[in-house]
């Protein structure tokens, strides 16, 4: 039964509940920490939705089920066995949360046998971390896409990730330029920039970048962090989007399944179907960087309606409980992506503060399905008719 097992971490003395850890996460982190995660968009009206979304939905319980034991919550996701439909989201600069930062993160992961994905925003470098993720440990790779003029640093970060055994690529779409984030804003705020101060590695390890950065200024990136982390971030994030047809040339350097992140539009679900790539994440960046836009939630049927026979589909944006992935589940997600609850957890408590988010949140879903007469993940038993829409 994984709801007792071993809830076993003692500080903060509080059974994890997202917006209590939040707010504690929040009085113990700096300003500028504080901002980066909790922050969002303009007047976090996208965020307000994500959350808004879930609590529309209600899950109704069905009574006199009967089954063996305890839900069955494993499922397959792109040739994958889990043992759980939840990964943990990629979150860059970690170690502005914890100094172990990712490490912890990855390690908590493999721990709870949850598969976890590493940012090109990374401050540890990947293949730290995929030592540290372990040999039984199931890692997937985010990549912040380069503007083509880079290709050779995407080819790079691609083949590093192959090699160190990540086996699915997630693109992200939605950030070739970082959002209008006021918290950040306000802070004089950017991750990268405080790269010199915690000695952060950033990607910046990569050697094709570390190559081209000498030949510019005939210095190695660590004798000349305070360029070396903008030029970084400029390179990530180009500020330009790619277009439909370049997703070739990812297809054409990655060796795994495909998966495209941040879709919200039905018509561009269709076009990743089109172009032949593995699934999509349905999500809008935990409303970090569209505001006045749509709750994920509220699209991920519609998506789902429109190519969930086609493409795995990926959902996050607002999850902060185990009924809350329930619901995502039932409205047709094969798998969930959890953000800002681990990020508090790892503020707090480190490794054991991701590792008992990750278990209270398998622990909450697990007895979520079972209160409510559902015996397993699989989408005859967990489905929309599970659930009802309130109204307003
Ligand atoms: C993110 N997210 C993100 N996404 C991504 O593709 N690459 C990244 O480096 C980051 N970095 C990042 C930092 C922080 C502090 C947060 C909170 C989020 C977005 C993340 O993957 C995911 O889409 C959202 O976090 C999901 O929303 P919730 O779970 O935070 O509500």
């Amino acid at each position: 039964q994984t709801y007792t097992r071993g809830l076993d971490f003692e500080r903060p003395p509080l059974t994890f509940q997202a917006s209590k850890w939040e707010e504690l996460a929040c009085s113990r982190l700096s300003a500028d920490s504080k901002g980066y995660v909790y922050g969002s968009a303009g007047v976090r009206e996208t965020t307000d939705k994500n959350r808004a979304a879930f609590k529309k939905w209600s899950i109704v319980p069905r009574r006199l089920v009967k089954y063996d034991g305890f839900p069955d919550l494993k499922t397959e996701i792109l040739g994958e066995q889990l043992s759980v439909p939840i990964a943990m989201a990629p979150v860059g600069v970690l170690k502005i949360f914890n100094p172990d930062g990712e490490m912890a993160a990855t390690r908590a992961a493999a721990q709870e046998a949850v598969p976890y994905i590493l940012s090109t925003a990374s401050s540890t470098s990947i293949e730290d971390v995929a030592q540290a993720n372990g040999v039984d440990g199931q890692r997937w790779y985010q990549l912040y896409w380069p503007s083509r003029e880079h290709d050779d640093i995407t080819i790079s970060l691609l083949q590093r990730a192959n090699k160190a055994g990540f086996t699915t690529l997630f693109v992200t779409l939605d950030t070739y330029i970082l959002g209008w984030r006021p918290s950040d804003m306000d802070n004089g705020y950017n991750p990268f920039m405080r790269a010199d101060r915690i000695g952060v590695e950033l990607g910046m390890t990569d050697p094709v970048f570390r190559q081209q950065f000498k030949e510019r200024h005939g210095v190695d990136v660590e004798e000349k962090m305070n360029s070396a982390a903008p030029e970084w971030m400029r390179t990530i994030f180009p500020g330009t989007s790619k277009g439909w047809e370049d997703v070739e040339f990812l297809k054409s350097h990655w060796d795994g399944p495909i998966v495209l992140k941040g879709i919200q539009s039905i018509v561009d679900a269709k076009k990743a179907a089109e172009v032949g790539v593995a699934g999509i994440v349905v999500s809008n960046h935990g409303g970090r960087q569209q505001d006045g836009g749509n709750s994920s939630l509220g699209v991920l049927p519609h998506i789902v309606d429109a190519v969930g026979d086609k493409l795995t589909i990926f959902f996050d944006s607002g999850i902060q409980s185990g009924a809350d992935i329930a619901k995502a589940l039932a409205l047709g997600a094969d798998c969930v992506l959890v953000g800002r609850p681990y990020v508090y957890g790892l503020a707090l408590g480190g490794e054991k503060g991701v590792e008992h988010v990750l278990k209270s949140l398998v622990g909450e879903l697990e007895l979520t399905l079972h209160l409510a007469g559902i015996q397993s993940v699989k989408k005859e038993h967990l489905n929309r008719e599970a659930l009802v829409l309130e109204d307003d």
